[in-house]
């Protein structure tokens, strides 16, 4: 079988790990597969915590309420939406086009204005009161033109980051996989004390999964693995 697929076919929610060193080169590895994760305009909001010291393993695992695959993990990964990361990220890749000569002037001035509105029309502004108009006037548009809708809101923001984050969560769990390293995602956790224990505000970040890594235990038998058929999860048009 194909070696990505066998990955992804293989892939479990291990809920029991043996202590084993994860390298450094292996842990570069999976960091890099997660960051090659596409994104939202090429956003990668997102911000991921490697814990792998005995004493931090010990208190993010508490904070995952003590579960079975957080203490028994080599490693754990907090992955965390980082809103308030956008224009800097932006700022970044403008740089890095103008350092390379594939971008011509107008398309580096191009992505720049794009950029610009994109910050511009993904703020919610204070209170809320920049979404609120947003929301009135996209509303408006919507009547006569097909165009979506941007997000309005904090929590749209959230909403709208979360997908890429998660497209990032799933391409770290099938590298650590490919390596031959067992994964369980969990959002089993304090959402709260664990933004403060990494000195994060809530305004910006939202802890989307803690993924602990590892062996599988030996004597650990994973249940039988269940989907819904086919039928149920797909509608051919
Ligand atoms: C968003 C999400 C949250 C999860 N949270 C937990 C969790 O807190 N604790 C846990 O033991 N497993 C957790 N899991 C693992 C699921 O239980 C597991 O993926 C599911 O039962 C299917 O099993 P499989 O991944 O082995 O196929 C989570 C999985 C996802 C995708």
């Amino acid at each position: 079988m194909n070696v990505i697929l066998e990955a992804i076919f293989k892939r479990r929610a291990v809920k029991v790990f043996e202590p084993v060193e994860i390298s450094e080169g292996i842990r570069e590895q999976i960091l890099n597969a997660a960051r090659h994760a596409p994104s939202s305009f090429n956003s990668q909001p997102y911000r991921l915590y490697w814990v792998g010291s005995t004493a931090q393993k010990a208190v993010v695992a508490k904070l995952c309420m003590g579960q079975m695959p957080a203490e028994t993990a080599s490693a754990l990964i907090v992955v965390v939406v980082d809103i308030g990361s956008l224009a800097a990220t932006s700022q970044s890749q403008l740089e890095w086009m103008r350092g390379r000569t594939e971008f011509s002037e107008a398309r580096i001035r191009n992505y720049e204005r794009t950029a610009k509105i994109g910050r511009i029309l993904f703020m919610p502004g204070p209170f809320g009161i920049f979404g609120a108009v947003k929301r009135g006037i996209f509303w408006l548009l919507n009547l006569w033109k097909v165009m979506g809708m941007p997000p309005t809101s904090r929590q749209d923001l959230f909403k709208w980051a979360t997908k890429s984050t998660s497209l990032a969560c799933e391409n770290l769990m099938i590298a650590a996989e490919a390596l031959g390293i067992n994964t369980c995602p969990m959002e089993g956790f304090d959402g709260r004390r664990l933004l403060k224990y990494l000195g994060l505000s809530a305004r910006y970040h939202e802890i989307v999964l803690v993924i602990a890594m590892g062996k599988k235990w030996q004597n650990y038998v994973e249940p039988p693995q269940w989907r819904r058929p086919l039928h149920a999860t797909v509608s051919i048009l």
